[in-house]
């Protein structure tokens, strides 16, 4: 690995050394006077200068520019203008300097002239406008921009997207508009985009539909549109989205799932569906998505019950977050034919008041359980017994517990995960009610001899606690309770 990296940056460095020397000038990564270039900040670093501009207004800005424009082939790496008075990019500001990386961020920033950044075709590769005041796209300005990978126009006030606003920019692979005022993309409004484009982020926005302009975007991999005002999906708003790795739809307005409606994205890994409305999953819902989706989010919506019907088919699903709904009742079939997979599992913030005996007898895999926030007020043994074997984080705090044999496998547990990390040893925290006693006790020091508990182990013999098993994080098998 190391050696192929040497080589590889060897061969690189070789071309860039000779391709430098072929027109007889040597990249200059000197900084200017500190008084010339007042009150921008210069420092070296490894492949050019890195300029920064704070607090300032154009004239300065445009006064160190010039100084700039006057030293021989100076490559900035870095050019930061941040928290200016700059409302206005003018032509020609950065013309004849070699500009690798461009910050325009929180400088009141709303008119980019045209011949403003053209002059920078050869060498910008990230172009970020966050935070300023844009209305549109500054599409003249940025169609030379062709070798730019990364634009950001996070936080401005752009509310549509023109057709062909990005057109020019073929080489482009991420482009985030997050936190605009966008209620309007137009059909074509990522055109010429379709080749490279991998990351879009259209969140925190106004949108009330998936915009059709994202259907031709064949190469993107991750499609972020958490954040807005989406109230339907179908099965035709992702027909193009072949390669799609991440879908996030997370905060907006959606009340179920259709059939099919991810039908076309058979690349899905991860699908976000969590701070909606939902209350209905059609059981075809996740069609296509049998071998390729691993991580879905469900949280913080309205769902009543497991959607068991719909997720069956997900034969590699891996995390299952459902926390904050509305499931209070979990079937004894609710994780046949899919839970092999699974190996976390957050059912916190539900109503959950009873689990059956065999309810998670299908989850062979499970690490992470979570029934924080529930209605429980017993955990019996036999649900546990088969999975707390794998099991390596148990979450049962602030459930109506009372104390009981059955909660057994929790002290046992926790006892042997002494020296595991801090966030699981406050779970220790976990009460349970001793009934007669009308007091609460932590889980783990329940008075065990004044309950009665009838047992083949009443303590767990030494050897199944070996701080070599501690240590690798084995959870010792259950010991199986007879509570009479
Ligand atoms: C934005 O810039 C102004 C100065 O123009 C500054 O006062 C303000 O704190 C900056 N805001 C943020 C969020 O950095
Ligand atoms: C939760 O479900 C119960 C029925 O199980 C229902 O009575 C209640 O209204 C639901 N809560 C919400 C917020 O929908």
């Amino acid at each position: 690995m190391n050696h192929c990296w040497a080589i590889l940056l060897a061969v690189v460095g070789f071309c860039y050394v000779s391709g430098q020397s072929s027109n007889g000038a040597s990249p200059n990564f000197q900084c200017p006077p500190h008084q010339e270039i007042n009150p921008c900040a210069c420092n070296v670093k490894k492949n050019g200068l890195d300029i920064m501009c704070e607090f300032t207004d154009n004239f300065h800005i445009s006064k160190a520019m010039t100084v700039l424009k006057g030293r021989t082939s100076v490559i900035v790496f870095y050019l930061k203008l941040r928290h200016n008075n700059l409302p206005k990019l003018q032509s020609f500001i950065f013309l004849g300097i070699d500009i690798r990386h461009l910050t325009i961020h929180n400088s009141s920033l709303a008119v980019v002239e045209e011949s403003s950044l053209s002059s920078m075709g050869i060498g910008l590769t990230q172009l970020d406008l966050s935070q300023n005041n844009l209305g549109s796209v500054p599409s003249p300005a940025l169609k030379n921009l062709h070798h730019l990978l990364i634009l950001n126009l996070n936080h401005n006030k752009i509310s549509v997207v023109h057709s062909k606003a990005f057109e020019g920019l073929d080489t482009l692979e991420i482009l985030t508009l997050y936190e605009n005022k966008i209620t309007t993309i137009e059909d074509g409004a990522f055109k010429g985009l379709s080749k490279k484009l991998r990351r879009l982020n259209i969140g925190g926005n106004g949108l009330t539909a998936v915009p059709k302009a994202v259907g031709h975007l064949d190469n993107l991999r991750k499609l972020e549109m958490q954040e807005n005002s989406i109230s339907h999906i179908s099965e035709r708003d992702f027909e193009g989205l072949v390669k799609l790795d991440s879908l996030g739809l997370a905060h907006n307005h959606l009340r179920n799932v259709p059939p099919k409606a991810f039908s076309h994205l058979k690349e899905l890994n991860s699908l976000e569906l969590d701070g909606n409305s939902i209350t209905f999953i059609d059981p075809e819902a996740f069609v296509g998505l049998e071998v390729s989706l691993q991580y879905l989010r469900l949280g913080d919506n309205n769902i009543h019950t497991i959607p068991s019907d719909a997720l069956k088919r997900l034969h590699r699903l891996r995390h299952l977050d459902l926390r904050s709904n509305n499931i209070s009742f979990i079937p004894e079939d609710a994780f046949t034919g899919f839970g092999d997979s699974i190996t976390f599992l957050n059912l916190q913030k539900n109503n959950i008041k009873f689990l059956p005996a065999m309810g998670f007898d299908n989850l062979n895999s499970l690490e992470t359980l979570n029934l924080q926030n529930n209605k429980l007020v017993h955990i019996p043994e036999e649900i546990m017994e088969p999975i707390v074997d794998t099991l390596r984080v148990v979450d049962i705090m602030d459930n109506p517990l009372i104390c009981d044999c059955e909660l057994r496998w929790y002290k046992d547990w926790l006892k042997n995960l002494k020296d595991k990390d801090d966030e699981m040893m406050q779970k220790k925290r976990t009460v349970c009610t001793m009934e007669h006693e009308h007091r609460e006790y932590p889980v783990q020091s329940m008075p065990l001899d004044r309950m009665n508990c009838v047992g083949k182990n009443m303590e767990r013999t030494s050897a199944s606690s070996a701080p070599s098993l501690i240590a690798s994080a084995l959870i010792p098998p259950l010991i199986m309770l007879n509570c009479l």
